[in-house]
């Protein structure tokens, strides 16, 4: 099985830190989202991905030259333009020459962090005869996603994205997509095209969509909260064994507390300072008595001494927040 990821987006949503680094190559605990990605699919059997490539496609290749991500084989196409998802799907698609391979493909969002059993999913997708067939999972909050109602057997009988209440169901686009070779011949060449708004309305209306409902685990670590959820998750052990968060390489005060957080190598954490429910990247400084809560300091940033920094604030690659201050939901560079 073949895979294509949609890593190409701008990742407003976590900017500033997006502005220096793309979205998938951030760190989730101590290696880059993309690698938690590509290593779940690779244990459901998928042997080369197609990394769908626009911003920042640099970060990718250098971090990947020899073409090998998370044991897997990968082959980078990068779009001209933005193309949106389906425009990405067809030009990774047509540029890796995985259409001329003709059989059934994955393709996924670049920022789903899930356990979906792509063998369950593939199963359905083969009895069913779908041309494809999407995850779905159950939500409450249904603002942000594209929601589909299905009927006998799975079949996908309507498709809205990001619908207005009432939602006609709780169940929500997972981001994670089996497809046939015919459904490249649906989306238009050159030009965006939703994979969301055009091609599975579409496909709806010709009875061909079929999904498979599965509440595994999965987050879209698209935004602050669930960016640092996905690493909560992992070091409270939600999937698997707790994992540690602060690296070996780090320097923490004894005289400092951190709590369910990440420390990654070369960050250091100073005397009387706390961290909580955060994540540090590498060679970041906390100052002396400062206070980091819910909140992210990426790459060479420094909390000063005795600041506040907390509700989920971004605290972009090398900024500096002064001593002393008290920040809640910032973003530093604010301009960003
Ligand atoms: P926000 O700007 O915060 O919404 O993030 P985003 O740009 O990543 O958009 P979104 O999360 O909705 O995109 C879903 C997935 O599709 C992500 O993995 C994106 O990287 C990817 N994506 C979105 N647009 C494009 C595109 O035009 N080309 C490619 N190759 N990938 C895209």
């Amino acid at each position: 099985m073949q895979a294509i990821l949609l890593v190409g987006g701008l990742g407003t949503r976590l900017r500033p830190l997006t502005l220096t680094t793309p979205k998938q190559m951030l760190p989730m605990l101590h290696r880059p989202m993309i690698e938690h990605v590509v290593s779940g699919l690779a244990r459901h059997g998928v042997e080369r991905v197609v990394m769908a490539l626009g911003y920042h496609d640099d970060a990718f290749r250098a971090a990947y030259p020899d073409g090998r991500c998370a044991g897997v084989e990968v082959c980078c196409v990068v779009e001209p333009e933005p193309l949106d998802t389906a425009g990405a799907i067809r030009f990774a698609c047509e540029a890796s020459g995985m259409v001329a391979d003709g059989g059934t493909f994955l393709a996924a969002n670049g920022d789903v962090i899930t356990d979906l059993d792509v063998g369950a999913m593939l199963r359905l997708h083969r009895s069913s005869g779908a041309e494809a067939t999407i995850h779905l999972i159950e939500v409450d909050d249904l603002s942000r996603f594209g929601v589909a109602v299905t009927g006998a057997g799975g079949r996908v009988t309507a498709f809205v994205e990001k619908p207005s209440p009432p939602a006609p169901s709780n169940w929500i686009n997972a981001g994670t997509y089996l497809m046939e070779p015919s459904v490249i011949g649906r989306i238009a060449r050159g030009r965006r095209v939703s994979v969301e708004r055009e091609v599975f309305p579409a496909m709806v209306a010709d009875g061909t969509l079929w999904a498979l409902r599965q509440n595994t685990y999965w987050v879209d670590a698209g935004t602050p909260q669930t960016y640092l959820q996905a690493q909560l998750d992992l070091l409270d052990g939600r999937r698997g064994p707790a994992a540690d968060g602060v690296s070996v390489e780090a320097a923490v005060d004894p005289d400092a507390v951190v709590e369910r957080s990440v420390v990654m190598a070369g960050a250091v954490v100073g005397a009387g300072s706390a961290v909580r429910g955060s994540a540090v990247h590498s060679g970041a400084v906390i100052e002396a008595g400062a206070t980091v809560l819910d909140s992210v300091v990426g790459s060479g940033a420094t909390i000063g001494r005795g600041a506040r920094v907390t509700g989920r604030s971004l605290i972009g690659e090398g900024s500096a927040v002064e001593p002393g201050a008290t920040l809640s939901g910032a973003r530093v560079p604010e301009a960003a």
